[in-house]
């Protein structure tokens, strides 16, 4: 990730009222490492729910692929790549033609991804593309010799606001041929403390997850942050169906960073917000795939029916 879209980023999101940075800088090396802890946490079903999906649902979706080409999955925001192990194991278990290219914007998460594959699976190919996923897509052309499955795992497509979710699918399907397929992850409604538990865990992982920020811009651009003098706090609204998380000045304080060479000052209680994590209905999700060129093909649901991997198909 170069320094200065970093620096300029930080810039303009903390000159805004309310102060804001992406969550997409949640993910450095360290951060990284922080989400495979939360990902392990009891409170965290999502990635639980998912793994049984993944691990025991795999004919669901072998059922829907086309098969007179190899297929060719293609993993955007691939993170640590254990959540496909079992699903691509399937496939090879079953001599399925298959390449497997995963994409993430963490070097040291496509590092421990190609090490774990290594390990679990030493017969696959992977093809590790280091890029935002903005970016990768418009330089992933695939070719016509292979049945491209495109998937969007973890839930993640709840970090985008609904606008940044319809931008995303919409240019997911200029850079893809009609009947291409796309798995997408989506966490979905439920008892709200659920909810709530899996973003306030009583370890506090989640809070140095998200005050881990302030570590990077300090370590990356010089600045002073002391993270002591922040409170993480999330909270899910059913109403909207979102998680929002936000750090909160403990007092009036002011942050020099010296890349920017400029000053920001915090009123007691002012925020950073930090991420929202968006929960799905099944008429949000056909809503979302019928206003972006796609069709549903089918729900895999977890038994809980606490998230499901939808495959949509370009129309
Ligand atoms: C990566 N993403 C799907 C996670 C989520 O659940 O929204 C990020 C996360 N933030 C706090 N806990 C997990």
């Amino acid at each position: 990730m170069p320094d200065k879209e970093f620096a300029a980023h930080v810039n303009e999101g903390l000159s805004k009222h309310p102060k804001m940075l992406s969550s997409k800088y949640l993910y450095d090396s360290k951060g990284s490492l922080i989400f495979q802890s939360i990902m392990q946490m009891p409170e965290y079903y999502p990635t639980q729910s998912e793994h049984e999906i993944l691990s025991e649902k795999q004919a669901n979706f072998y059922q829907h692929f086309p098969n007179h080409k190899p297929l060719e999955f293609i993993e955007l925001g691939a993170g640590d790549g254990m959540k496909i192990v079992p699903f691509l194991k399937y496939f090879l278990d079953n001599n399925t033609d298959f390449y497997y290219k995963p994409v993430d914007i963490s070097s040291s998460a496509l590092e421990s991804l190609k090490e774990r594959i290594n390990k679990a699976l030493p017969k696959l190919n992977i093809n590790c593309i280091h890029d935002d996923f903005f970016r990768a897509l418009q330089n992933i052309n695939s070719q016509n010799t292979v049945h491209p499955v495109y998937l969007f795992l973890g839930g993640n497509i709840g970090n985008f606001t609904r606008k940044l979710s319809i931008d995303f699918l919409k240019n997911i399907r200029k850079n893809i041929n009609s009947g291409d397929l796309l798995i997408i992850g989506f966490d979905l409604k439920k008892d709200p403390r659920v909810i709530q538990k899996a973003y306030d865990d009583p370890q506090g992982i989640t809070a140095s997850f998200n005050l881990n920020i302030l570590n990077r811009i300090n370590r990356e651009l010089g600045a002073d942050f002391n993270p002591d003098n922040f409170r993480y706090y999330a909270y899910y609204n059913p109403e909207t169906g979102i998680v929002s998380s936000n750090l909160y000045s403990t007092k009036e304080q002011s942050v020099y960073i010296k890349k920017l060479n400029k000053t920001f000052h915090f009123n007691q209680w002012e925020y950073i917000h930090t991420e929202i994590s968006r929960k799905f209905d099944i008429p949000a999700i056909e809503e979302l795939a019928n206003s972006t060129g796609f069709s549903i093909v089918d729900h895999i649901y977890d038994n809980k029916k606490y998230f499901t991997d939808t495959i949509l198909q370009a129309k």
